[in-house]
């Protein structure tokens, strides 16, 4: 089916939205005198709702009558997080030192930074190529602000990670959608976008391994990308959530080792899925350092610093072993094979799972309402997975699954839809 992959990503939140409204509207409307109503920015506007408001709520109805629920649908790791950086941020906490202001990132934490990115990565970075981000979310979330002014052009994938696009989004940019399709292994094709987007872009967001759709950088892929940033003149930004969660043997590697990667992009670095420490909000933004200076300028304006606690949490963790990341990979690896041979054999397509810890499946019988899908399989499965539609237009026709449940449980949810209408 051919789409406008210019189509905003909001509108396939329409559904949502209308759900939305209708219940505000009967839960406040008789508290509320329609001229008391407060005129927000249109830069609101700019956003949809929910997408996940109308499946959550059946979500719970279902759960109320009893029926087992296998929720593939959170991004959040069910792993714990390693005792030596708890016992690091609770023994910080006891010092009255570290509950002021910390108004600067620690040195010693700029200076781990980039002692791991030569561990692992075999990267040589400076202190000056690194910033704290209260997680890539936040960072990516500010970044176009740095870049961009009203109605430049920003390149972005579709299916998208949401905060790339609201990033931009809240710089008044013109998101321009480079499509992730099964066609080009669901890697970006940048032969595909046009000379003159090319020529207008002030930067374009690539992530690999990608959420949602668990493709992993080709070979030659960066060093194309490079190319391309170069001859159009535009920053690469690349978020790294996931290079510890890579399969079959791939080597997790950082995009700023790709000769001439560290004078066009920066690179976004979390701590949150390969040390599960998600709610702490600990990442870094590295690389180029006009652009490292650009946005703590922006964040001076706006933050004290990280929580001292939490930088002694981040010391800890980038300077400690890493033998519990390989082996939580091993064990992600051990749920995708789970659940991609188990679709496999009731028929689907074999889903794209090469990385992170999401799956992205075709829906079978060559359906493409993936939101109407989703309500069907938790119905009739109770299965609950990820619409496509809400990455963006290209991800209709598809369902994200999280790799959330050991493999023992997700076989159940296998079994449950081969037990349902669908197989
Ligand atoms: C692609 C991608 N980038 C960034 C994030 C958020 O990372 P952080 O916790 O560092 O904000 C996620 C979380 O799911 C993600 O999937």
């Amino acid at each position: 089916m051919e789409r406008n992959c210019q189509e905003p990503l909001q509108n396939y939140c329409g559904e949502c939205l209308i759900f939305f409204i209708v219940f505000l509207h009967s839960a406040c409307g008789k508290m509320w005198k329609e001229e008391s109503m407060m005129q927000f920015s249109k830069r609101l506007d700019r956003f949809g709702d929910e997408i996940f408001a109308a499946l959550n709520d059946r979500r719970l109805q279902l759960e109320a009558q009893g029926k087992k629920i296998y929720n593939m649908s959170v991004g959040t790791p069910d792993f714990a997080t390693p005792v030596h950086i708890k016992e690091a941020l609770s023994q910080a906490a006891l010092l009255d030192d570290n509950w002021k202001y910390s108004l600067r990132d620690l040195p010693e934490l700029l200076q781990a930074v980039c002692s791991y990115y030569r561990r692992r990565f075999q990267v040589e970075i400076t202190p000056d190529m690194v910033m704290t981000v209260y997680g890539s979310q936040e960072g990516m979330g500010h970044l176009g602000m740095v870049l961009c002014d009203e109605g430049d052009t920003v390149l972005l994938p579709d299916p998208c990670y949401p905060v790339f696009a609201a990033g931009s989004l809240l710089a008044g940019a013109e998101p321009w959608y480079y499509p992730l399709t099964a066609e080009h292994d669901f890697l970006p094709y940048v032969k595909g976008i046009p000379e003159e987007i090319a020529r207008k872009a002030k930067y374009m967001v690539v992530s690999l391994p990608s959420n949602p759709v668990g493709s992993i950088a080709a070979p030659g892929l960066y060093e194309e990308l490079v190319e391309f940033a170069e001859k159009y003149d535009i920053l690469l930004v690349h978020d790294n959530a996931y290079s510890d969660i890579i399969f079959d043997d791939v080597y997790g590697g950082s995009f700023l080792a790709t000769p001439g990667a560290k004078e066009i992009g920066v690179e976004f670095f979390s701590l949150s899925k390969s040390f599960n420490v998600t709610g702490a909000r600990i990442s870094f933004l590295i690389g180029r350092p006009d652009v490292i200076a650009a946005l703590r300028k922006l964040r001076s304006q706006i933050d004290f610093g990280m929580f001292l606690p939490v930088q002694q949490a981040a010391i800890a963790a980038l300077n400690g072993p890493l033998e519990s990341v390989k082996e939580q990979c091993r064990k992600y690896q051990e749920r995708r094979d789970a659940l991609c041979n188990g679709l496999q054999e009731l028929g689907w397509d074999r889903p794209n799972g090469k990385g992170t810890m999401f799956v992205w499946a075709r829906i079978p019988g060559g359906r493409m309402d993936s939101m109407d899908f989703c309500m069907e399989l938790m119905e009739k499965a109770g299965v609950i997975v990820t619409p496509g539609a809400s990455f963006g237009p290209h991800g209709e026709g598809y369902v994200r699954f999280a790799l959330v449940l050991p493999p023992d449980k997700i076989r159940e949810a296998v079994e449950a839809i081969r037990n349902s209408d669908f197989s």
